[in-house]
């Protein structure tokens, strides 16, 4: 449990707009402030926040909710552990008891554990490199032939794994860390497929490698690349930590911890392939440098990296696979809205090596000459010197093309087009059509992913029902027929607490509120909503009712069962006019006047499917029925359903087949 208490306090003292401005930059308008949404990629501001409701809501991803919602999505925790999150930031002190540690602990435990293991590890890594034998014999030698130096070393921290099977798994113990933090941070693997994670069945991860730490953009350790020295093995050069429950690859850029300032700098950021183009480069005095360490670059690493700059160059080997990884990585950074250019290297020449053998003033005239955008990427690489071949001429404009519909700003696909139809000496027309053959399948896709996603939302939610509104009911119990009843009767329930939520604290009547109306006839109709989670909902909002004897939005923003529901519906409606920035604050009281109408509406629809039920029932019975005194009974029964369903309906005005 956690005490009301803090959470009201939090709720007084942390407003919306200073939760989530910590993270995103508001602007005002109106009553409201608008940003960018942190949790999709967000190209105009799709974020309304409201002051006065303490809600937030993205009308293009449609994450929504109080503050700790916010901090839920945004920071990874659980309920308790936002609540907890606030609390220190906004220094509300939590007494024993007041939030309930079992369920904290674990989640908070389990992370901190893994950090904890890890940083032992960076230590006993560095130390090792520095202060063993092995390290000072062998590891220490080849970095410092290669060029590198003990500042850069310790700069980045670059360490020597253990040299025997179990090194730090040994050390790890012995040091109180458990076999199965240890191996929840992925620094050991299981030998066999035994169940269960015991120090018999588990070896390092790291074997006789040189340790690159790799950091989370304010500096913990979340995992380490580790690269094999020894010539005669199969095993691969680079080795790097799966993912865990604090790395997730796609989220992070190797060198972003200690280049970060420098590109902000600079305003660019030298995108290279690996460790030690970032470690080199850094040392010879280019410090803006990130590396996406081995995968393709992703949205999320392109989300990440617009915080300190949006201009990227990409350094890559000239080679094949150089120019594919750096094509590959284009569209990503195009469709981010980065400005990308791309300087290739000689063949057989990577960053690293070309500022150990020239120095730094030549590398950085080297980037400068030869730094071009992706069209004339694209043109060296697959026109080449063909310049009159119109088969190549037409494979090249399809690959810009195919680019530049990854551009989501119209001004910049319009500048782009007008270069490649002066390069190519191609008409502008024929390169747009071309554009926009891409955007619209891009749009198919997009919307194939969408709807993909959202199917696999449904099952979840229906599955979950603790947080489920989408109440899907499970087949297995139900005949078809009733199951199709409850279903449908679940979607009249949600209607009701929309309605309930919109307009609660409204006037019905001279002697009601609509929620002490709707309650009222809940309660003498006997109709409380039947599906789980809706009745839980339901009873807990007439509950506050009787003890505060009076219910609004705010209590709805507040649960955190029904808070992102709340900020959904308190916002919604500005998604179909265009206003909505303005309006935000209006639409609830004066968009609907005919709330009185919705409630009497939707209270009809749940007596109805009452009604349905006891119908239902009522011929069950019939058919088991023993003597004709029970089947007269039912067919009585029947009839008197059979009026009142007739009445319901025609109140509803729709004829119920
Ligand atoms: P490279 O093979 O180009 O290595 O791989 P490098 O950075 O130039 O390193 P040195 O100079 O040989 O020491 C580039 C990047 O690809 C990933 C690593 O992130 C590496 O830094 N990689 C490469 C792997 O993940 N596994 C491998 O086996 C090889
Ligand atoms: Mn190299």
């Amino acid at each position: 449990m956690i005490s009301p208490e803090i959470i009201n306090k939090l709720f007084d003292i942390a407003s919306i707009e200073e939760v989530v401005g910590e993270y995103v930059m508001l602007k005002r308008a109106g009553a409201n402030y608008k940003g960018l949404c942190p949790f999709h990629d967000d190209k105009s501001p799709s974020m309304s926040v409201s002051p006065s409701k303490g809600i937030f809501k993205c009308f293009s991803c449609g994450q929504g909710g109080n503050i700790f919602q916010f901090i839920m999505e945004h920071e990874g925790l659980s309920y308790p552990l936002a609540i907890k999150h606030l609390a220190d930031k906004y220094n509300v002190p939590i007494e024993e008891g007041q939030i309930d540690v079992t369920e904290l602990k674990e989640e908070a435990r389990v992370k901190e554990g893994v950090y904890a293991c890890l940083e032992f590890a960076r230590k006993y890594f560095y130390e090792r490199l520095n202060e063993s034998q092995d390290g000072k014999v062998v590891y220490k030698p080849y970095l410092l032939e290669r060029g590198i130096a003990q500042q850069t070393i310790d700069t980045f921290s670059i360490g020597l794994s253990g040299t025997q099977r179990t090194d730090l798994l040994d050390e790890g113990l012995k040091n109180g860390y458990g076999a199965q933090q240890l191996y929840d941070a992925g620094l050991v693997k299981k030998i066999n497929d035994a169940e269960g994670v015991i120090p018999s069945n588990l070896r390092d991860t790291f074997i006789e490698r040189i340790v690159f730490p790799i950091f989370s953009v304010s500096g913990k350790v979340l995992g380490f690349g580790g690269r094999i020295i020894k010539k005669d093995t199969k095993a691969p050069k680079y080795l790097n930590s799966p993912e865990t429950v604090v790395y997730e690859k796609r989220k992070e850029l190797y060198g972003l911890s200690v280049g970060k300032n420098d590109i902000r700098l600079k305003d660019r950021a030298f995108l290279v392939e690996g460790y030690m183009d970032v470690v080199s480069l850094n040392q010879s005095g280019v410090e803006n440098v990130i590396a996406a360490s081995g995968t393709a670059f992703t949205e999320e690493q392109a989300r990440l990296i617009k915080r300190f700059t949006h201009n990227i160059t990409m350094l890559f080997d000239g080679d094949v696979a150089g120019v594919n990884a750096s094509l590959k990585h284009i569209k990503t950074l195009l469709a981010a809205d980065l400005n990308v250019e791309v300087a290739l290297f000689p063949p057989d020449e990577d960053p690293d090596s070309f500022i150990q053998k020239r120095g730094t003033s030549a590398f950085k005239e080297y980037v400068t000459e030869k730094s071009q955008n992706f069209i004339g990427l694209i043109a060296e690489v697959t026109l080449g010197n063909q310049k009159n071949d119109p088969i190549k001429k037409a494979e090249t404009a399809r690959s810009i093309a195919e680019n530049i519909a990854a551009l989501p700003d119209p001004l910049k696909r319009a500048a782009f087009i007008n270069e490649t139809a002066n390069l190519l000496q191609i008409p502008e027309r024929v390169l747009i059509d071309e554009v926009n053959k891409f955007k619209q399948e891009n749009r198919k896709q997009k919307e194939q992913e969408q709807r993909r996603e959202e199917r696999i939302q449904e099952k979840q939610n229906s599955s979950d029902t603790s947080s489920s509104y989408n109440y899907v009911p499970e087949f297995t119990s139900f005949t078809t027929a009733e199951a199709l009843l409850v279903d449908k009767k679940s979607y009249q329930e949600q209607d009701l607490l929309k309605t309930l939520i919109l307009f609660a604290d409204q006037e019905f009547d001279e002697e009601h509120s609509v929620a002490e109306y709707i309650f009222k006839e809940l309660q003498e109709e006997e109709i409380w909503p039947v599906s789980k989670e809706f009745e839980t909902v339901f009873k807990d909002a007439y509950a506050y009712l009787l003890e505060h004897k009076m219910l609004n939005e705010l209590y709805f923003i507040r649960n955190p069962s029904t808070s992102k529901m709340a900020a959904g519906i308190l916002s919604q409606r500005h998604k179909l006019s265009p206003g909505w920035e303005d309006n935000f604050e209006k639409i609830v009281k004066t968009e609907d006047d005919n709330y009185k109408h919705q409630v009497v509406q939707n209270l009809n629809y749940l007596k109805l499917n009452h009604i349905e039920i006891l119908m239902k029932e009522n011929q069950e019975k019939m058919k088991c029925a023993e003597t004709e005194q029970e089947v007269l009974h039912c067919q009585q029964y029947h009839a008197v359903l059979q009026e009142i369903r007739k009445k319901i309906t025609d109140e509803i005005g729709t004829v119920i087949l």
